[in-house]
């Protein structure tokens, strides 16, 4: 199982736990995911939850090969039921990110309240060079953080963006040393216990309040874009490379795309 999920404490505590594929995402590891944030909902024991991953990578993101061959994307997918049931998630979410955020791994935290991360970490969106768009409200959510320009930099060019810049971006909370920060986010999250729980809710209910109905409509926007893109020979070509330990040919894939263009006109 690639989802570990326990109580401990009043935390939820939910690890991504496949280290041999960098924590790369598939759809039983985000139903999974779902399932957890659903019985720490109804766990009235449950005050706050801890989303981790491994000592070394926190998520390369959604599995490519799954992008290939089981697009995740269908109504009713695993994966469209994690992305609402984090982002609709009524107690506190604290993510401890060490090593590499990548795609769904950076997105996700802008769904979760608070977000420590190691002084090495490293984030990145590389949707666009993947032949894809924004997703889970990125478009909506890092210009909402980090001001236009800074959104426009990291998701056009896709590129990393250092622990230091994550918090300059407003996207992380606070640096801990590698090593301590699954320890950190526990002690913060302890701290909940201590708090009225229905005062917590109604807290976080209102911070989101302002933006709830425009995330859901960024999140719709964005799958429908994404859906179209993942088809696409640019992103197939992106995607195929990635997996292929090679670059992508882009000229390549433009010419694929006229043959299929010309016999759809044919
Ligand atoms: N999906 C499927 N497999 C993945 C993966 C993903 N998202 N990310 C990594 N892997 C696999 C690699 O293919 C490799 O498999 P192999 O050992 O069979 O060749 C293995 O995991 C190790 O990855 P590798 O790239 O060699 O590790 P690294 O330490 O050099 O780099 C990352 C780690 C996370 C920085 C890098 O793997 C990466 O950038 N992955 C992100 C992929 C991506 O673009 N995700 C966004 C999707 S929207």
């Amino acid at each position: 199982m690639s989802i570990r999920a326990q109580v401990s404490d009043g935390i939820a505590i939910i690890e991504i736990a496949r280290p041999e594929r960098k924590n790369a995402l598939t759809a039983a590891m985000y139903g999974a995911m779902a399932d957890a944030l659903d019985a720490a909902t109804n766990d009235a024991q449950v005050r706050a939850i801890v989303l981790h991953g491994a000592p070394t990578v926190f998520s390369a993101g959604n599995d490519i090969q799954d992008f290939l061959e089981r697009p995740p994307v269908a109504e009713g997918s695993e994966l469209l039921r994690f992305l609402r049931t984090l982002s609709a998630q009524e107690k506190p979410v604290i993510a401890a990110v060490n090593g590499a955020a990548v795609g769904v791994g950076t997105t996700l935290l802008m769904h979760c309240d608070l977000v420590y991360c190691a002084d090495d970490a490293m984030f990145s969106m590389p949707f666009v060079s993947l032949g894809l768009c924004p997703e889970y409200a990125s478009s909506l959510l890092v210009p909402l953080s980090a001001g236009y320009h800074k959104a426009a930099e990291k998701l056009l060019f896709g590129e990393p963006i250092s622990a230091e810049e994550a918090l300059d971006m407003g996207i992380v909370n606070r640096l801990v040393p590698p090593g301590q920060v699954l320890e950190y986010a526990l002690h913060q999250a302890r701290r909940f216990n201590a708090l009225p729980p229905v005062a917590v809710r109604e807290t976080k209910r209102l911070l989101r309040a302002g933006w709830r109905t425009a995330i859901d409509q960024a999140m719709a926007a964005e799958i429908g874009s994404f859906r179209q893109l993942l088809g696409s020979p640019e992103s197939r070509e992106a995607l195929s490379a990635f997996m292929e330990r090679r670059k992508p040919d882009f000229a390549r894939a433009a010419a694929a795309g006229a043959i299929v263009s010309q016999s759809k006109e044919s």
